[in-house]
């Protein structure tokens, strides 16, 4: 089935939501919020794949351009790559990747980042493994 590629828009959200199930188990309202402003932030690089014919969404990968101090430069940050799984192995993730690649390199990207890839796709695409440690602290009111 022929697939096109296009930036995801705020009435997208239903699509791309629907094809989390993939990554998470539960789809809280966090997440929601979250999805729902990477799509409507004009920082973010949000690309949707979807089926020619019904517009049903086969991918989708939502990534930013920012500075990184370990890598000494401008680096695509990928946060999201997810492919439905009657779609996997013909291309779409590759091709998203592809697109993210050529924004950030007209940003001035030098690499790309991902900052927690889960399967083997990325080794697969060439990346170098570089496991870190993250801390995180709750900022919000009443929980300190
Ligand atoms: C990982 C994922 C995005 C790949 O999408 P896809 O469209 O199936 O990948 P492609 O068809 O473009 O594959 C590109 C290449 O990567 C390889 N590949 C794909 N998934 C792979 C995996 N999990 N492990 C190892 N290699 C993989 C393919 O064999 C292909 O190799 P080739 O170029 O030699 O033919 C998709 O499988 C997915 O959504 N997985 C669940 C979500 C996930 O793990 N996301 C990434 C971490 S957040």
């Amino acid at each position: 089935m022929p697939i096109e590629y296009r930036t995801a828009v705020p009435a997208d959200l239903p699509a791309v939501l629907g094809l989390m199930p993939t990554l998470y188990s539960e789809i809280g309202p966090g997440l929601k919020k979250v999805l729902a402003e990477f799509i409507e932030d004009k920082y973010y690089f949000k690309l949707l794949a979807v089926e020619k014919e019904t517009g049903a969404a086969a991918g989708f990968l939502v990534g930013c351009c920012r500075l990184e101090v370990d890598f000494e430069c401008r680096a695509g940050a990928l946060e999201e790559v997810v492919v439905h799984p009657d779609h996997r192995g013909l291309g779409i993730g590759k091709t998203l990747l592809g697109e993210f690649e050529k924004w950030s390199a007209a940003r001035g990207a030098e690499g790309i980042i991902v900052p927690c890839g889960r399967e083997g796709f990325y080794e697969k695409m060439g990346f170098m493994k570089c496991p870190i440690t993250r801390y995180w602290r709750d900022i919000k009111p009443g929980l300190r």
